[in-house]
């Protein structure tokens, strides 16, 4: 009995410990206002004050799982916003963010079992937009 009593202890001061930091999405959105909400907009659906006269359109943020199947791809969304792919293609106006996010670093299940440091703001900005669905 005494070790599920402990793990019971530690679970409650985790879960005390993350109630004390900012929810991921909160972090994700604030975030969001600073970076990217030039281009998609303050509602994420398209249309900032710098998304006119870019080689490409700016996509409506609000909209990633309905243009997938009805299904929101986290891992696609936080790869998109990490851009480690468009950084020597200039055709490709989005900056690449994952280079330049500081802070803490939690693990994130990116296939089943395995599990990817990633950073916490990249986690934030992609349940801040899950929630923006519609
Ligand atoms: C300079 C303008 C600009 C900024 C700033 C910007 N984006 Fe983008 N974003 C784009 C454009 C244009 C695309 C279209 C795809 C491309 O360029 O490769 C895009 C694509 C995306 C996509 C993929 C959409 C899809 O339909 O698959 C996501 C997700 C996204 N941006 C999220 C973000 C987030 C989150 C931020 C801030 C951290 C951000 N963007 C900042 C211009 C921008």
């Amino acid at each position: 009995m005494r070790p599920a009593i402990g793990a019971v202890a530690a679970l409650a001061a985790l879960a005390g410990a993350t109630a004390c930091a900012p929810p991921a999405a909160e972090v994700g959105r604030a975030f969001y206002a600073a970076n990217c909400a030039a281009c998609h907009g303050a509602d994420a659906r398209g249309v900032g004050p710098a998304a006119a006269g870019l080689p490409r359109p700016v996509p409506d943020l609000t909209r990633l799982a309905a243009r997938n199947g009805g299904v929101f791809d986290r891992n696609a969304v936080m790869s998109t916003i990490d851009g480690y792919y468009r950084r020597s293609d200039p055709s490709h106006p989005m900056p690449e963010f994952g280079a330049t996010m500081e802070g803490r670093l939690v693990m994130v299940e990116t296939a089943p079992g395995v599990f990817t440091p990633t950073p916490e703001v990249l986690l934030g900005l992609a349940d801040f937009l899950e929630g923006l669905q519609r």
